[in-house]
C-alpha cells in the first residue's frame, strides 16, 4: 500500500494494467470525447483499485465479462493529481469504463476553424507529458507502468486521425463497434452512445500499439490531415495546407541521416516509422516524441539548422526515454539529460563540431539562468528532485537537460568517448522497456565502469544543488567570439556587419542570451535599428530581443510583444515574455499589459500553458 510516483495514485500493492482498448467519439461542437476504456491487468485483484482521472465524468464501471455494474467513487480534484476513481474488484482482470472528457481536459487542445491553418476545418490534439493522459482516459498515469493498446477513433468523415501507434484501417463505424455495455449506462447518461457512433457522415480510423509505452506517450491528433514523404520510414504530417506541407518536407530532409546515425550510436531503431507531425502554433513545446510520430510545433520549420535540432532530439528520445524511461518525474534528467546529450552527439555527426559546440554554449547559458530563476528553491537546482505536492509543468526548466548533459559529458570526459559509447549502449541493450531511476542508472554505471565514484563525485552530480565545479564551459573560437561580442556591447561596442555577416539564428540566441537582461532603451533601439531581431522570422531570435526590450522598459516593442504572444503558444516563448512583463517593481503599466494580453489570448493557448502562465501572473500580480 505505498504510492510508486509522487504524481499518481497507482499504488504498488496492485496489478499494473498491461493493456487498454479505447473507443473514442469526437464531439467538436462540444469540444467532448465520450469514451469506453476497457483495462486489462496483470492479474486478478481483489479491493479497491486506484486509477488517475481529470475532469472526466464517468457514466459507469462495469465487469466486461459479465456488464455487472462495478461499485466506484471518484475522489474530488487534489490540484495537482486530479482525482482517485476508485473501482471495487472481486478478481477481476480487467475493468471497462464508460466516461466522457470534459472540455477543459488539460491533455487536449480542441482548435475552431479559425485557430487552424486551413481555416475550416477543426482541430484537436493531445498532449499528455507530463501527467494528463488521466484527463483522456482513466488509468494508472505513472511512467513506472507500461501498456499496450488499440484505439478506435470516430470522427467526422472529413477528417481524419493520427495516433502514436500504427494505424490498421480507416472504415465506416457498424453498431458492433459499441460495447454492450454503454447500452446499460446509456439511460442513466442520457447519450445514446450507439447512434451517436453510427450517425452520418462519420468514419473510424484504428490504431494499434503493441509495444509498451508509459502513458505520457499516448498521443493522437485529429484534423483536416495531409502529408509528404521524406524517407523510407518517415512522412511528414500536418493540416492540409500545400505551403506548410512543402516548408515542411524541405526543413525535415535530412530526417533519415538522422535515424541512421542515431542507429549507429544507440542500437537500432526500435519502434518501425519515424513520421512527424507539424501541429498548429498553439503547440505548447518545440518538441514532443511522442513514439513513431514526433509532434512538431511550426515555429522549427525556418529554413536553418535548428528545425533539425529539434527533431535530432525527439529522434534521440526513441532510446532514452521512450525504450528507457524514468520512473517518475523526480527522475526527469535521466529521460532529458540522455537526449540532450544523445541529440549533440547526432548533431555533431550530421551538421558538424561547430553547430554541437554552439548548442552546447546555449545550453550552458541557459542552465545559469536557470540557477538564476531557482536561486529561492534550490531543490529545482538538483538532478534527483522532490516533487511531492510539486506540478511539473510549474517547475519545467532546462536544468534536467543541461545539468543531465553536463553530467554525462563529465562522465564520458573522465572514461574517453569509446568506452562511454559502449557504456550507452549496453545501458540502453540493459533496461530498454524498462523504467529506471537515479540509483539503479548510478549502481549501473559504477557496476560497469569501476572505480568511476573515485573520479567523479557522483552524489553531488545527482544530489547536490546549483553547477558542480567539474562542469563545463564548452570553447570554440566561434563561441568564445560570441561571447566577447556580448561582453563587448556592455561597454558600448556593437558587432561591426563584417563581424555578423555569417551569422545564423543560433549565433543571434547565443549572443542575446549572453547581453545583460536590461540595458539602456537607446541601446535597445540602436541594436535593432542595425540588425532587425524584433521581425526576426525566428523566435528564439525575436523573443529574446524581445525580453531584453521588455526588462529594460524599450516601449516602442509592445505592439511586437502583444503580436508574438497572441500567434504562438509554444511556453518556451510565453515564459519568458511574461515573465520579463509581471516581475520586479515600478512596472505597473506592463503589468496591466500582461493580464490584458493573457485574458486575450488565452482561448488560443494549450490548457498545459494556459496553466502555466496563471501561475507566472499569480505569482508576481
Ligand atoms: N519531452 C519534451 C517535452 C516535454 C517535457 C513535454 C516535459 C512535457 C513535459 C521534449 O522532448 C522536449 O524536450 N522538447 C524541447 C525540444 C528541445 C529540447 C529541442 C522543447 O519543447 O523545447
Ligand atoms: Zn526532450
Amino acid at each position: 500500500m505505498a504510492p510508486v510516483d509522487p504524481h499518481s495514485y497507482t499504488d504498488s500493492a496492485h496489478p499494473l494494467t498491461t493493456h487498454v482498448s479505447l473507443s473514442l467519439y469526437f464531439d467538436f461542437p462540444s469540444s467532448t470525447i465520450h469514451a469506453a476504456a476497457l483495462l486489462n491487468l496483470s492479474s486478478p485483484y481483489t479491493g479497491q483499485l486506484s486509477l488517475d482521472a481529470r475532469s472526466l465524468t464517468v457514466h459507469g464501471v462495469l465487469d466486461p465479462q459479465t456488464l455487472a455494474p462495478l461499485p466506484f467513487t471518484l475522489s474530488p480534484p487534489d490540484a495537482v493529481k486530479g482525482s482517485l476513481l476508485s473501482v471495487a474488484l472481486d478478481s477481476h482482470a480487467s475493468v471497462l469504463i464508460l466516461y466522457s472528457t470534459s472540455p477543459d481536459s488539460s491533455a487536449l487542445q480542441w482548435l475552431s476553424p479559425p485557430q487552424t491553418f486551413n481555416k475550416t476545418h477543426p482541430f484537436v490534439y493531445t498532449q499528455c507529458q507530463s501527467i494528463h493522459a488521466r484527463s483522456v482516459f482513466p488509468c494508472q498515469d505513472t511512467p513506472a507502468a507500461r501498456i499496450c493498446y488499440s484505439a478506435k477513433l470516430n470522427v467526422p468523415r472529413e477528417l481524419s486521425a493520427v495516433m502514436s501507434a500504427r494505424h490498421s484501417g480507416r472504415r465506416d463505424p457498424v453498431a458492433g463497434d459499441v460495447s454492450e455495455g454503454f447500452k446499460k449506462v446509456d439511460s442513466a447518461a442520457a447519450l445514446n452512445f450507439e447512434s451517436l457512433w453510427c450517425g452520418d457522415g462519420r468514419v473510424v480510423e484504428e490504431f494499434v500499439m503493441e509495444q509498451p509505452i508509459p502513458p505520457y506517450l499516448f498521443a493522437f491528433a485529429v484534423g483536416e490531415l495531409g502529408s509528404r514523404e521524406v524517407g523510407p520510414r518517415t512522412r511528414v504530417y500536418a493540416e492540409n495546407v500545400a505551403a506548410v506541407l512543402d516548408s515542411a518536407a524541405s526543413e525535415f530532409a535530412g530526417t533519415e541521416d538522422m535515424v541512421r546515425q542515431g542507429e549507429k550510436l544507440f542500437g537500432e531503431y526500435p519502434w518501425e516509422r519515424f513520421d512527424l507531425l507539424v501541429l498548429p502554433p498553439s503547440f505548447p513545446y518545440g518538441g514532443m516524441e511522442n513514439p513513431r510520430m514526433v509532434f512538431l510545433t511550426p515555429t522549427v520549420i525556418k529554413g536553418d539548422a535548428s528545425g533539425a535540432q529539434v527533431v535530432a532530439h525527439e529522434l534521440a528520445h526513441s532510446w532514452t526515454g521512450n525504450l528507457i524511461t524514468n520512473i517518475n518525474n523526480e527522475h526527469f534528467w535521466l529521460n532529458e539529460g540522455f537526449t540532450r546529450y544523445a541529440e549533440r552527439r547526432i548533431v555533431e555527426v550530421v551538421q558538424g563540431e561547430e553547430r554541437a559546440i554552439l548548442s552546447m554554449g546555449i545550453g550552458w547559458r541557459t542552465l545559469n539562468e536557470a540557477m538564476e530563476r531557482f536561486k529561492d528553491n534550490m531543490e529545482f537546482t538538483k538532478l534527483k528532485t522532490n516533487q511531492e505536492g510539486i506540478d511539473p509543468d510549474n517547475v519545467y526548466s532546462q536544468v534536467p537537460y543541461e545539468k543531465g548533459f553536463q553530467f554525462l559529458a563529465r562522465i564520458e570526459r573522465q572514461i574517453g568517448r569509446p568506452a562511454f559509447d559502449e557504456f550507452i549502449k549496453k545501458y540502453i541493450e540493459n533496461f530498454k522497456f524498462k523504467s529506471i531511476d537515479t540509483d539503479t542508472f548510478l549502481e549501473f554505471l559504477k557496476a560497469n565502469v569501476p572505480g568511476i565514484e573515485k573520479e567523479v563525485d557522483l552524489k553531488l552530480w545527482t544530489e547536490g544543488t546549483g553547477i558542480p565545479p567539474d562542469a563545463y564551459e564548452p570553447v570554440s573560437d566561434l563561441y568564445t567570439t560570441i561571447v566577447s561580442l556580448a561582453n563587448e556591447f556592455k561597454l558600448g561596442r556593437m558587432p561591426r556587419e563584417d563581424e555578423v555577416a555569417n551569422w545564423r539564428g543560433q549565433e543571434w540566441e547565443l549572443y542575446l542570451e549572453n547581453l545583460p537582461k536590461c540595458v539602456e532603451a537607446s541601446q535597445v533601439l540602436a541594436l535593432d535599428a542595425r540588425y532587425r531581431m524584433s521581425e526576426s522570422k525566428d523566435y528564439e531570435v525575436k523573443v529574446a530581443f524581445l525580453q531584453m526590450a521588455i526588462s529594460s522598459k524599450c516601449r516602442d516593442y509592445y505592439p511586437e510583444v502583444e503580436k508574438t504572444l497572441k500567434e504562438v503558444g509554444r511556453m518556451k516563448y510565453l515564459r519568458p515574455l511574461y515573465t520579463a512583463l509581471v516581475q520586479g517593481s515600478g512596472n505597473e503599466e506592463e503589468k496591466i499589459l500582461a493580464k490584458r494580453l493573457f485574458a486575450e489570448a488565452r482561448e488560443c493557448y494549450h490548457p498545459i500553458a494556459q496553466g502555466v502562465v496563471e501561475s507566472i501572473l499569480a505569482k508576481h500580480l
